[in-house]
């Protein structure tokens, strides 16, 4: 299967996934292997795709796009850089990039396949879908992320069954492997203080790669769904191995 994808631990993860033959990695800068690599890695399977402006597509950028089953999208401005930008450039590139890649992906050729293309769009936990539910703290920001949820979704039930799409509803991302005792225990405290779910870095990559390669258990992924599927991803230790629910092409 050829995936498309932007995130390095998913990147790592999807190299060492025989049943993932090709993964295009679609950034705005070259995307290089990860240092550390999986057990049986085939990094010639890794193939970087520059493109200057995800609202616009060059023909070359889509001709390499061609042909894929699955994308995880994971480009957004996430709540820590918000401050860096400004409101129109937030939306830009958390709502209006995701819209135009759905948009995009599952509008090039296929040739050969008949199975719908799925589109995986990671969110947080909070981003809220219902405007008359407008949460108290960082309001506008999470009913943004909420909108690009009822797009992709929509975009999705409009296809007539060409395109699938998931959207999950990820927990505070943790790599404990970067984090020292300390971090770990401030973290700790402040999700606590603003209840906020967790997940670990390798987690969250096993599950979404379980999902795109397996199909989609539901539209929306809970963050404790998340940790359900890539934990028992993870268990089954070697990757490519099907779990019990599995359809896997
Ligand atoms: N980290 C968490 O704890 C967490 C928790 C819940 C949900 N999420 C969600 O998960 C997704 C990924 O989060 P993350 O933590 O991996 O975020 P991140 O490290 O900030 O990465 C965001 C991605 O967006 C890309 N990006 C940002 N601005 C761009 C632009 N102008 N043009 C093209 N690409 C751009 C970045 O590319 P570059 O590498 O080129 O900068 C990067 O690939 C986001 O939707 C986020 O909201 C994250």
């Amino acid at each position: 299967m050829k995936l498309i994808i932007a995130a390095s631990e998913l990147i790592r993860q999807a190299l060492s996934i025989p049943s993932i033959t090709e993964i295009t990695a679609l950034g705005r800068r070259e995307t290089l292997p990860p240092n550390k690599l999986g057990p049986n890695s085939d990094v010639t399977k890794l193939r970087s795709v520059v493109l200057g402006d995800f609202l616009y597509y060059t023909d070359e950028v889509k001709k390499s796009l061609e042909g894929a089953d699955a994308v995880i999208w994971t480009i957004a401005i996430s709540p820590s850089k918000l401050s860096t930008f400004t409101w129109e450039e937030a939306c830009i590139i958390s709502r209006d990039y995701a819209v135009k890649g759905i948009e995009t992906t599952t509008q090039l050729p296929r040739h050969g396949k008949t199975q719908p293309l799925r589109f995986i769009y990671m969110n947080g936990s909070n981003a809220v879908r219902d405007h008359t539910k407008k949460p108290l703290l960082m309001g506008d920001y999470l009913l943004m992320r909420g909108d690009a949820e009822t797009k992709i979704l929509n975009y999705a039930t409009a296809s007539n069954g060409t395109v699938e799409a998931q959207v999950t509803k990820t927990g505070i991302i943790e790599d404990p492997a970067q984090l020292s005792a300390v971090s770990k225990l401030g973290r700790a405290f402040l999700r606590s203080l603003v209840g906020l779910p967790m997940i670990n870095v390798d987690v969250i990559a096993a599950a979404l790669l379980d999902q795109a390669i397996n199909g989609f258990e539901k539209d929306t992924l809970l963050n404790e769904d998340l940790v359900r599927i890539g934990e028992t991803r993870l268990a089954a230790g070697v990757y490519g191995q099907k779990p019990a629910h599995s359809t896997d092409q």
